[in-house]
């Protein structure tokens, strides 16, 4: 009796951590990141911002139709794709990292490229994600871990606004 109630505080306990951690959104298209980075696209291809500005950037669904106009173009994912860009509309992905406004964080992707952090540092392994999911948590604890390690800077004002 009392290992079947550990058992099941153990599993809810597993699983609310899970669900914590992962925290899925919900996305409009079932864009697979592993189907494409297998296809030999790189990170940079797609966010191509990271290495020269303060954000990653999400590509522009022009950038999908590139090879969505001809590649399963009858399939149906694919053609919610060309509805969004027939009405001049973005794809509405939903934001997997980020900070609340007022914490009024300033993050900067180059700076952390050009200081070679990796990407699956702080985004696990991507290379075997359908649509993004948060597998890595960033707070104010852990970015001051990682700049005490390295020698970056602990400045309030290098990482607020
Ligand atoms: C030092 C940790 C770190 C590294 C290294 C890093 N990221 Fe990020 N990334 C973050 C954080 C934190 C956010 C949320 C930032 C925000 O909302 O201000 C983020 C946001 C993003 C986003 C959301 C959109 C945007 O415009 O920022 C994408 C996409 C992304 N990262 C991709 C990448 C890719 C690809 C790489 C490697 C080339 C990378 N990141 C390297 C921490 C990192
Ligand atoms: C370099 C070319 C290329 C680019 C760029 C590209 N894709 Fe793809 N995509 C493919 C190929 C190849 C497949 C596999 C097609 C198949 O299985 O028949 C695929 C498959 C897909 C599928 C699954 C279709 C299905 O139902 O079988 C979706 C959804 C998709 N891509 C979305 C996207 C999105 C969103 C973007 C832009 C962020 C994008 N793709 C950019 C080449 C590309
Ligand atoms: C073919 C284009 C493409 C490639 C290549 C690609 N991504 Fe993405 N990525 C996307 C799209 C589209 C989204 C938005 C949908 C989603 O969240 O899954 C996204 C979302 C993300 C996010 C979540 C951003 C946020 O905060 O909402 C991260 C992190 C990310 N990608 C990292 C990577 C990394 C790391 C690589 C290389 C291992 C990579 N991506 C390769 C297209 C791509
Ligand atoms: C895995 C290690 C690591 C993590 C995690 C990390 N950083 Fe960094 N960060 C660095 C390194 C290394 C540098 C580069 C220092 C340099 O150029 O001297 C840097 C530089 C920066 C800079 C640029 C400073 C400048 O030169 O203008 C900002 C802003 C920053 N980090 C914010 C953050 C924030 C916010 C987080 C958490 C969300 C974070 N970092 C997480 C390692 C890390
Ligand atoms: C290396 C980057 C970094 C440095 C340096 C840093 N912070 Fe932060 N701080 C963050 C991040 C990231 C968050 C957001 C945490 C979250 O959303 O969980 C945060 C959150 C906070 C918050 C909470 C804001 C809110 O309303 O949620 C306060 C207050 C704060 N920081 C104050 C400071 C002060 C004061 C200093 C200097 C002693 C400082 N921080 C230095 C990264 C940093």
């Amino acid at each position: 009796m009392t290992a079947s109630v550990l058992r099941v505080v153990a599993f809810s306990f597993a699983f609310t951590t899970l669900a914590a951690l992962a925290q899925a959104q919900q996305q409009p298209i079932a864009y697979s990141h592993k189907k494409h980075i297998a296809l030999g696209l790189q990170c940079l291809d797609c966010h191509s911002m990271a290495d020269i500005g303060p954000a990653a950037t999400i590509p522009s669904v022009t950038k999908c139709l590139l090879c969505h106009q001809m590649i399963a173009a009858d399939k149906p994912e694919i053609k919610k794709m060309a509805d969004y860009a027939a009405k001049g509309h973005e794809i509405p992905w939903q934001r997997v990292y980020g900070f609340e406004p007022q914490a009024l964080v300033k993050f900067n992707h180059a700076a952390h490229l050009r200081a070679k952090v990796q990407c699956a540092t702080c985004h696990g392994d991507m290379t075997q994600a359908e649509t993004a999911q948060k597998l890595v948590n960033h707070n104010m604890g852990t970015c001051l871990t990682c700049h005490r390690q390295k020698g970056a800077s602990q400045d309030c004002a290098t990482c607020h606004y």
